[in-house]
């Protein structure tokens, strides 16, 4: 169904799926939950669930893509031997990833106002921050509405241009800037001496006193959200991946980069943190939009210069993983109605622009009350529904879809020959019994718990 000139090449899809993995679930939730939860353990517990589970269920998903050659929905009615209608439905989860990409915009919204700021005068000290945010965010709803805008349009723009041209072109050059930009952060980061070496040891010296049950849900949750699964982003991504790939190792590289990326950011951040003596327990908005924004204006016209760096590796972050949440609805349309590219952009957009619009409502104290559900503003509500239950229920669905529906054999020619007989049985055992038994324990722990 993908026309010869609308694939990746084999580094574009590596990076266009690092892309959509690295994002704010590594700017921000990652070290977020690490300073929440004292650090190392949490690093390795993540990691930990990452190998045995999110990395045995991603291949899954990319195996349903690949073998699919299809958006989600024709992919999975096409290799469900039978109760075909039934299968194909489990590929509206999909409709998890706009929901996210609605408020997901919205921060990226804020990035992007904190990027202008930037080249002037930052707030001196915590309280002036943390005004400076509320009243972002509760009051300069023009602000808001005008950044979400503009964001907005440039993440429709790229998806509009397809796979090659949009897709893989722009993260050939984003993914690379951000490392760059990270790198650089970090090198300044070392010459905080005491700081660095402080962060370092918070992230790095395991303290496994912390490690609870409740971590563990997090810290899978967090896995799941970071590599972009249970949406279908990975298996509309893998359906553009050129024949002969090497899924095993493309996965292993996605991976790696995405840890990577969460730990130097953690690094940078917590350097900073613990230089100045900021409480590293601070959560989401106020670890990066307060804490760091006060840090970067002690230092001067350096701070400025760092906060942009930082803000525009946020802002290429959350781009990367924007496009990668549009992209599987927009193909489904196109496959399913024969909609061209636009149109079924355009109908995405509405929709994500005004669920969007609600989110930035959520928080403008004018309307936050009427922009509620269920006790929560719209904004957590959406994050609540797609985080915690979207995404794992489809996971678990896509595991169980590839653990007991698809063919075995098709499986092993396409995963098998890189990984070899043995480890193709491990895996095959995982994905049947370890990822479906793990998400769902962790499931009733939190109903239970
Ligand atoms: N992985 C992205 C992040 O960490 C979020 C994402 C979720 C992207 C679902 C695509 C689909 O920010």
């Amino acid at each position: 169904m993908i026309g010869a000139n609308d694939k990746f090449s084999k580094i574009g899809f590596v990076l266009a799926m690092a892309g959509s993995a690295v994002g704010l679930g590594n700017a921000w939730k990652f070290p977020t939950m690490v300073g929440n939860n004292g650090g190392s353990a949490f690093i390795i517990l993540y990691l930990a669930l990452t190998f045995c589970v999110a990395f045995v269920a991603f291949l899954g998903e990319a195996a349903i893509g690949k073998l699919g050659e299809s958006d989600l929905v024709h992919s999975l009615f096409k290799l469900a031997p039978k109760h075909k209608k039934q299968w194909s439905l489990a590929g509206f989860f999909m409709i998890g990833a706009v929901l996210i990409a609605s408020f997901y915009m919205v921060v990226i919204g804020w990035i992007l106002y904190y990027i202008i700021i930037s080249f002037g005068s930052l707030p001196a000290d915590t309280s002036a921050a943390g005004a400076l945010f509320g009243g972002l965010i509760s009051s300069d709803i023009t602000s808001v509405v005008l950044c979400f805008s503009a964001v907005f349009f440039v993440v429709f723009y790229i998806v509009s241009r397809g796979i090659k041209n949009g897709i893989e072109r722009l993260n050939i050059w984003m993914m690379p800037t951000l490392f760059v930009l990270l790198l650089l952060m970090l090198f300044y980061s070392f010459t905080f001496g005491e700081g660095f070496l402080k962060a370092a040891q918070f992230l790095f010296v395991p303290n496994f006193s912390k490690i609870s049950g409740e971590l563990v849900l997090q810290a899978l949750g967090l896995a799941f959200f970071s590599l972009s699964m249970g949406v279908g982003a990975v298996p509309t991504y893998a359906a553009s991946l050129p024949d002969g790939t090497n899924l095993i190792k493309s996965t292993l590289s996605i991976i790696f980069i995405n840890i990577f990326i969460g730990l130097m950011m953690g690094l940078v951040v917590f350097t900073f943190i613990f230089a100045y003596g900021a409480d590293t327990a601070q959560s989401g908005p106020g670890l990066i939009f307060v804490s760091l924004t006060t840090l970067f204006a002690k230092l001067g016209i350096v701070g400025n210069i760092l906060a942009i760096c930082f803000f525009v590796s946020l802002l290429f972050a959350g781009i990367t993983s924007a496009i990668s949440m549009i992209e599987p609805f927009a193909f489904y349309l196109i496959n399913q109605f024969k909609f061209t590219r636009a149109k079924a952009l355009v109908l995405i957009g509405i929709f994500t622009y005004i669920l969007g619009i609600f989110s930035a409502l959520s928080f403008y104290a004018p309307t936050a009350d009427s922009f509620s559900l269920f006790g929560k503003s719209v904004f957590d509500a959406l994050d609540y529904l797609t985080s915690n239950i979207m995404m794992p229920v489809g996971a678990i669905i896509f595991s169980f879809f590839v653990g007991f529906v698809l063919n075995k054999e098709a499986l092993n020619i396409l995963l098998g020959r890189f990984m070899g007989r043995a480890f193709f049985e491990l895996w095959y055992f995982a994905i049947r019994y370890v990822v479906p038994v793990a998400i769902c324990a962790i499931g009733i722990y939190q109903i239970v718990g």
